[in-house]
């Protein structure tokens, strides 16, 4: 097998498709699928450039070539606001020899220079200047390899392959929902980066249960229905403000959800949900922390709800009426994830004067943090030879449940897995 890089190693179909036959329905995958490196080459082949990612708000790149730059498995890619004001996408792959061509996190620039031959693209990655001309290949043919790129409400999604999968959909139920964010008009107050050491399997199930949050989130457990609704004493409460809420979405012209963190679709969701009584954000207090955003901004009113969107394999964003908080993963390898969060506010917004991130940012900080410790922990446990699944909570862990058989249906669909020879 071909170990030379995480994510462009081979793998054995065989071997993928016994282990799909060992897993048992009810718990979590057994340890192969959260550690192998085959197993993670064949996620990258089989999610990571077959599904949409999220790689940015279009407010992120708010001038003409504005760019940034973002890494999963080996694969790079450039995200640039272009002369027509339309964002682009492109392989960070040079056409000459294929150094990687821009080397920074972010920047501002009306071309693309390589550091290795100096060969030039313009911000709609045609190769406009070469240092020498004796190629015998027209600088025509030599643009860079562009990226699959859509703008859903102002969050953009990129896709690395060249056949992904149907995302008409997902963009139009999100978008629908996402308009009254006002997204286009954001920025980001803050950005935080981690790296976790844990698969990026064991970092989604996590944020696909609330078990956890009385146990490892103190503070988001005060805000929200999540685990009440569980709650035989609870569920009328629960019913009770729902409807109150959804009365309040209604006449708002907002769709309406409930205190249920379900799918809308089949790897995407876009759900309206109501906070705890009396709180108007997602904050430490419930209290607001920004200014009005979106639709909440144009009528002046609060409909103390959120929305929460999540699409697989990589990006959740809760939107609340003041601010949002955005989460995009990166699988870097079996091990590990880079995860990065952005919390976003009104452009217009002023640091100091309409927003405090010491207000902001820590009911969403303390959770994220709280939830990278629980899953390197899972990793942890996981790795140990006495390590067995276990049962999950049926209701609670339902959606763990929905994300294990949509990752494992999409390991082992068609087109058939790659085999390596003589596997
Ligand atoms: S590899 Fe980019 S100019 Fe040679
Ligand atoms: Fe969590």
């Amino acid at each position: 097998m071909n170990q030379c890089s995480p994510g462009t190693a081979e793998y054995s179909g065989a071997m993928i498709a016994d282990l799909i036959r060992t897993y048992r329905h009810g718990g979590p995958l057994p340890r192969a699928f959260y550690c192998h490196p085959e197993v993670f080459a064949a996620d990258m082949d089989r999610i990571w450039r077959r599904y949409w990612l999220y790689v940015g708000h279009g407010c992120m790149l708010p001038k003409v070539g504005d760019w940034l730059t973002w890494q999963v498995g080996t694969d790079s890619v450039v995200v640039v606001r272009t002369k027509s004001g339309e964002i682009k996408a492109f392989h960070n792959t040079c056409r000459h020899r294929g150094a990687r061509f821009c080397n920074a996190e972010k920047g501002n620039g009306q071309a693309f220079s390589c550091p290795y031959h100096g060969w030039t693209y313009d911000l709609d990655g045609r190769l406009t200047t070469r240092t020498m001309k004796d190629f015998g290949v027209a600088e025509s043919e030599l643009g860079l390899h562009p990226v699959k790129l859509r703008d859903v409400g102002g969050l953009l999604f990129i896709a690395l392959g060249d056949d992904p999968v149907d995302f008409d959909q997902a963009h139009a139920d999100i978008a629908g929902r996402m308009k009254h964010q006002g997204m286009n008009d954001a920025k980001v107050a803050k950005a935080a980066s981690y790296t976790v050491k844990a698969n990026w399997k064991l970092v989604f199930e996590n944020n696909r249960e609330c078990y956890h949050c009385p146990t490892a989130h103190p503070e988001y457990i005060k805000g929200t229905f999540d685990v009440l609704r569980a709650m035989p004493s609870q569920v009328d409460r629960v019913a009770r403000q729902t409807e109150l809420a959804n009365a309040r979405f209604r006449a708002m012209g907002l769709d309406t959800g409930d205190a249920w963190s379900g799918m809308t679709g089949s790897y995407w969701r876009a759900h309206r949900t109501p906070l705890m009584e009396g709180w108007k954000t997602q904050s430490l207090d419930g209290t607001p922390v920004a200014p009005l955003m979106g639709t909440f901004r144009d009528k002046n009113q609060w409909s103390d709800g959120t929305l929460r969107t999540t699409v697989f394999p990589n990006f959740w964003q809760h939107a609340s009426d003041d601010h949002a908080v955005a989460t995009r993963i990166a699988a870097t390898g079996p091990l590990e994830c880079k995860i990065d969060v952005y919390w976003l506010v009104h452009r217009d917004a002023v640091e100091g004067r309409d927003y405090q991130l010491d207000r902001l940012m820590p009911f969403w900080q303390r959770t994220s943090e709280q939830d990278w410790f629980i899953c390197e922990a899972n990793q942890q446990g996981v790795m140990s030879s006495a390590y067995r699944p276990g049962p999950y909570a049926k209701e609670l862990e339902a959606n763990v449940q929905h994300f294990v058989d949509w990752y494992l249906g999409e390991l082992g669909g068609k087109p058939p897995l790659r085999a390596v020879a003589g596997a």
